[in-house]
């Protein structure tokens, strides 16, 4: 994605940002550099001049599958222009699948209104906290042996490591109670995606955290995103090494995360885990830092 079409996508996002609302600018961010494992998307549409909404769409590969879509359409978009960027998305991907949050209930009725329904499969919910109050925050101490810093400028291989070893898809299986065959492939994130990632205008370093272990290694990480105009910061994402889970490492790394995140204007926080029960740890990770659900984000389809 260009620098133009990513800032307009930013200030879309930031203009008209909610805690409800599916996107928000450290999603957009970590999307364009495909932090987030997605390919190029095969066609994209956008609406509005300043921006009001865009679609990424993945075509599907035969006529029988549908096309997977990933839709932002600003909060109070008239019904009339909801209608008519949802027939956009049909005309170029008649069958789809597209994730939208309940909460933006204009959105849904369009869909419905559509011939949309609820999908069965994985949701996600968005989690939120205010920062008023941290002194909560005292009782997710750092564990023994470690340490939680800002990534060093010089250490990018190295967070890419940790980065890498957390998401091994052969580990996500496992924590999803799948298969593992052993013919996974490792995480697709690299140094090109981390440099992207910092490339990008909402990117700070003082949000990108790790935890360093006592032999010098990095363990554990996780990157924050601030957005000045809502005074939100979104974790997106944070992981702990398989060797050093259940010691409460990535929950001390999260808080130190939203403290750091108040000193720069932070009044809330959210993030947005699996909301289902297939993968529970995330949500319960964050619901000890007293993040609670204000959204569900959920498939819907018409196929
Ligand atoms: C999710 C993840 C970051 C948790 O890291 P962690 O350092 O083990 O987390 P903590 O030790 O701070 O524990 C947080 C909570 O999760 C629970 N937990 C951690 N690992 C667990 C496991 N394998 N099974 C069940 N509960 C687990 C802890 O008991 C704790 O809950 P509790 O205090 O209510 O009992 C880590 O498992 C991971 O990197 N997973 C893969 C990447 C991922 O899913 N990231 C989050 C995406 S939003």
């Amino acid at each position: 994605m260009n620098t133009a079409d990513l800032s307009a996508r930013l200030g879309c996002v930031g203009r008209t940002w909610t805690p409800q609302q599916r996107l928000h600018v450290g999603n957009v961010a970590w999307a364009s550099a495909q932090g987030d494992g997605s390919t190029a998307p095969d066609l994209s549409l956008e609406w509005g001049d300043p921006l009001r909404g865009f679609a990424d769409i993945w075509l599907p590969e035969s006529a029988a599958e549908q096309a997977t879509v990933a839709l932002h359409l600003a909060p109070g978009m008239p019904t009339r222009q909801l209608a008519n960027a949802i027939n956009d998305v049909l005309e170029v991907a008649p069958r789809v699948t597209v994730e939208v949050s309940l909460q933006q209930a204009e959105i849904v009725s369009a869909l419905v209104d559509q011939g949309f329904r609820q999908a069965d499969g994985p949701w996600f919910a968005q989690l939120w906290r205010s920062l008023d109050d941290l002194t909560d925050l005292q009782a997710h101490r750092v564990p023994d042996g470690c340490s939680i810093r800002r990534v060093h400028p010089d250490e990018v291989t190295e967070r890419v490591e940790v980065h890498r070893r957390c998401w091994d898809p052969a580990r996500i299986k496992q924590m999803l109670n799948l298969p593992v065959t052993g013919d996974e492939r490792g995480s697709s994130y690299s140094v090109d995606k981390h440099l992207a990632v910092m490339g990008t205008p909402v990117y700070r370093a003082d949000l990108d955290l790790v935890a360093e272990a006592a032999d010098g290694s990095l363990v554990a990480f996780g990157l924050g995103w601030l957005d000045p105009q809502s005074g939100s910061v979104l974790f997106e994402p944070v992981g702990t090494a398989p060797t050093h889970t259940g010691r409460g490492l990535a929950r001390a790394l999260c808080a130190e995360m939203l403290r750091v995140a108040r000193g720069l204007g932070a009044t809330q926080a959210v993030v947005g885990p699996r909301g289902d029960s297939a993968y529970p740890v995330p949500r319960r990770l964050y619901e000890g830092l007293r993040m609670h659900e204000v959204a569900q984000i959920v498939p819907f389809t018409n196929g």
